[in-house]
């Protein structure tokens, strides 16, 4: 999928180096430096890896100067459009939209795997009540790799095909007695007659006392926002799942480590961080003038949440979804919500504000994420789980198209060393 026709030459004292240069299928070019240190004995340098290219992948486009996002080569808006979040897995993982029969043959091995193993339930049982659902996610996504020993291996296709049932099966559950036992309430098992979406919010709002209402159009929403965090090309979280993948460990624990990545405030945790910033402002008397000046002062640590991109130069295409889905479920729910009404605020004080115009700042995925959580009674916690729950076929697919490549090795990347040079050792009387 990608030719070499061009070279880059690269000087270093009197000689010259030449190296291939990559072009991908929309036009995109990378100078294949993977030779580099064999051929010069100089490595490259970019903290952050702002500008590395880690692999090549054919999972996901993302445009940021024109806030294009696609995945397997169909624009995200129409995914979002046309297919529930099953579907979209399957054509993450596998490259294309499934026929019936197959999408059918992927939904029954979901939902054959949805159940926990018994002895999962203490595990939950262990956790304080105050514990973040995040820090519950990542641990017992990493238990799975104690029950399910039988897919392990990351070498068999057999064994990593049943890896990734059960690991699309279980997250919801895992997600939902994770909350259950923070509130006190009984689990509630999953009911494999419900699709992928209303299966969650049953185990998630469910109680064995009385029949529990669902709201189509949280359904619906739920659906959406699982799409459009399904995949982001090679993110922090996903990078960390082919990070941890490539020594070969099982998927369960690559993935644990994934969330662990997702949980910080850059990443998906910054949809919880949004709403206490939201929040805070309001509380603080609406004084959006005061927050937009913390988020220019170079000295004041504060950020905008659920603005900015390390991609997108560009309105997120994701964020204007979520927006639309914030207004209908708005409409439908009474008309108004001070929390919306002050986020737009924000939105159009920042995007008039040459500060974050010249630094092309827009919202993100996550500024209207929450608004939407926030009406479908999830509560503030449990956000990042449902970006997480999202991102699962992403991170499977990535992990997939690791093992899969031919050029799959482990990831090891090199450093500029620039610490003390060789020393004494001293004694620790001495010292
Ligand atoms: N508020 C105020 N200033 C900002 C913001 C913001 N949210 N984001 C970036 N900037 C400024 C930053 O201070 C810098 O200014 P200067 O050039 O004067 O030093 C400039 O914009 C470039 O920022 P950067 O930190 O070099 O950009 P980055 O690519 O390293 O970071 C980011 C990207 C997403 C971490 C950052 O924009 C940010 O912290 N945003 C808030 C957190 C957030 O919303 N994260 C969710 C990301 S989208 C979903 C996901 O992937 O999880």
């Amino acid at each position: 999928m990608s030719s070499s026709s061009q070279i880059a030459k690269l000087q270093l004292g009197d000689q010259t180096y030449e190296l291939p240069v990559r072009v991908g299928t929309e036009g995109n070019r990378a100078i294949d430096i993977s030779k580099l240190y064999a051929m010069t004995k100089h490595i490259t340098l970019d903290d952050g890896y702002g500008n590395t290219g880690s692999t090549m992948s054919t999972i996901t486009y993302v445009d940021g100067e024109a806030g294009v996002l696609r995945y397997r080569g169909y624009p995200v808006e129409e995914i979002a459009e046309r297919c529930d979040f099953t579907e979209t897995a399957y054509l993450l993982i596998y490259g294309e939209l499934p026929k019936g029969e197959e999408l059918e043959k992927f939904r029954t091995n979901i939902r054959r795997h949805t159940l926990l193993h018994e002895g999962m339930k203490t595990l939950f049982a262990g956790f304080p009540p105050s514990a973040h659902p995040m820090a519950i996610l990542s641990s017992v996504v990493g238990a799975l790799a104690i029950y399910d020993k039988d897919s392990g291996d990351p070498g068999d296709p057999i064994q990593s095909e049943m890896a990734i049932y059960r690991m699309l099966a279980k997250m919801p559950t895992i997600a939902a007695f994770g909350y259950k036992q923070s509130i006190g309430q009984s689990f509630i098992y999953p009911n494999n007659s419900l699709t992928y979406c209303q299966n969650f919010l049953h185990m998630m709002f469910a109680v064995p006392s009385e029949q529990y209402e669902m709201d189509v159009d949280f359904v619906n929403a739920l659906n959406l926002l699982l799409i459009l965090h399904a995949d982001h090309g090679q993110n922090c979280s996903t990078s960390a799942v082919r990070m941890v993948g490539s020594s070969n460990v099982n998927l369960f624990s690559a993935i644990s480590a994934g969330i662990c990545a997702l949980w910080g405030a850059l990443h998906g945790g910054a949809n919880e961080a949004c709403i206490n910033m939201l929040e805070g402002i309001m509380a603080g008397g609406r004084n959006l003038g005061k927050y937009i000046d913390k988020a220019k002062d170079p000295d004041d640590p504060f950020r905008l949440m659920g603005f900015g991109h390390r991609v997108y130069k560009n309105y997120d295409p994701r964020a204007r979804l979520c927006k639309t889905v914030c207004n209908r479920l708005i409409e439908k729910y009474g008309g108004e919500d001070p929390l919306f009404e002050l986020a737009r605020e924000l939105e159009e004080i920042a995007l008039s504000d040459p500060y974050f115009i010249e630094r092309k700042l827009y919202p993100n995925v996550d500024f209207y994420s929450g608004i939407i959580y926030r009406i479908m009674g999830i509560p503030k916690n449990m956000f990042t789980v449902l970006f997480a729950l999202g991102r699962v076929p992403g991170w499977i697919a990535h992990w997939r198209e690791m093992h899969l490549s031919p050029t799959n090795r482990i990831h090891r990347p090199r450093q500029l060393y620039t610490g003390h040079t060789e020393r004494k050792f001293v004694p620790l009387i001495k010292r």
